[in-house]
């Protein structure tokens, strides 16, 4: 009888720990003791649930909502890095024809014709864009080129009603790059017919 009500006290008194212990962890690390001892605002504390696409980079353009991304270019363009062949050195070549772009037609600009390679691809280094005040322009940093010219749509990429998202609405919000969509010596969509349709009414 004894030897039971020992054991019984015993069980009690490892419970009483416990309990103790479960108190005192869900205060000290409950998530409303977070909120109350943060000091940084709460989306910082915020573990992404989606994880970031990896081949971002930071926008250079203040936004009044925060910093935000978009996704690099330099990565998708297969003649990158132009300066392998860009460098003033003499070479010989077999198929010149095939690497050069001779082929490339520039249906951009409107009625004034064309634009001009050197008006978007640096001269002096052509693994760069270059500004109209010649200023260089890393690839990845396309939507600066653009918006040169196109400001309504950069304003308009930049609060988010041009473009696409890629993750998240606000915080580590991730866009899609200017070139991603439009291919920068043809930038206008071919016009296609609806993949389906109604019936016209009777
Ligand atoms: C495999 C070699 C090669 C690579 C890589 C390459 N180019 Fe070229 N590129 C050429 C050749 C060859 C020509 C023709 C040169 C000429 O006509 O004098 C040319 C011509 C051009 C021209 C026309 C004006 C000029 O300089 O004669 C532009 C603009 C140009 N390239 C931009 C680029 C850009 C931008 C990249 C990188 C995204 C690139 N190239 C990568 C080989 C290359
Ligand atoms: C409106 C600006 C603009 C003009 C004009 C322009 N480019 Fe480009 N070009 C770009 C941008 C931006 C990229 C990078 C595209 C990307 O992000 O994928 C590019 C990419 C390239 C590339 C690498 C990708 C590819 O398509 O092979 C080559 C080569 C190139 N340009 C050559 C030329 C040549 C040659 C001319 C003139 C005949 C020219 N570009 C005119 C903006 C321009
Ligand atoms: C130097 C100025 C300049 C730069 C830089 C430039 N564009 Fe353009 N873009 C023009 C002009 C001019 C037109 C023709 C406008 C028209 O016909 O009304 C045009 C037309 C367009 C169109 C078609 C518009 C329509 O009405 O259908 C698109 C899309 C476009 N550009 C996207 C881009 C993108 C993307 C870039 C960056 C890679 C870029 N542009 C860089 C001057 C520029
Ligand atoms: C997710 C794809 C996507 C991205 C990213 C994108 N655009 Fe567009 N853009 C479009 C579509 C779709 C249209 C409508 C084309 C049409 O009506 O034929 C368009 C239209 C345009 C036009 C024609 C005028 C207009 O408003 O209809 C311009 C200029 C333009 N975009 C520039 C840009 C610039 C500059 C950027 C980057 C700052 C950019 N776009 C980013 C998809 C995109």
């Amino acid at each position: 009888m004894q030897r039971i009500k020992k054991n019984l006290l015993q069980i009690l008194l490892v419970f009483t720990i416990l309990l103790f212990a479960v108190f005192a962890f869900s205060s000290s690390f409950g998530v409303n003791e977070k909120i109350k001892q943060a000091k940084d605002p709460y989306d910082n504390l915020m573990e992404p649930s989606i994880p970031l696409p990896v081949n971002t980079v930071k926008v250079l353009i203040p936004y009044q909502g925060g910093d935000f991304y978009t996704q690099t270019r330099k990565d998708q363009i297969e003649r990158f890095q132009c300066t392998s062949c860009h460098n003033n050195k003499e070479v010989m070549v077999k198929n010149a024809a095939k690497i050069s772009h001779a082929d490339k037609k520039i249906l951009h600009g409107g009625k004034s014709g064309p634009l001009d390679c050197n008006t978007c691809h640096s001269k002096e280094n052509r693994d760069f864009l270059n500004t109209s005040k010649e200023k260089e322009i890393d690839m990845d940093h396309v939507y600066t080129l653009c918006g040169e010219c196109h400001f309504r749509q950069k304003k308009d990429w930049i609060g988010g009603a041009h473009g696409k998202p890629v993750s998240h609405w606000a915080g580590e919000r991730v866009v899609k790059n200017c070139t991603y969509c439009h291919d920068p010596h043809s930038p206008r969509f071919a016009k296609r017919w609806p993949a389906t349709y109604s019936p016209p009414f009777k």
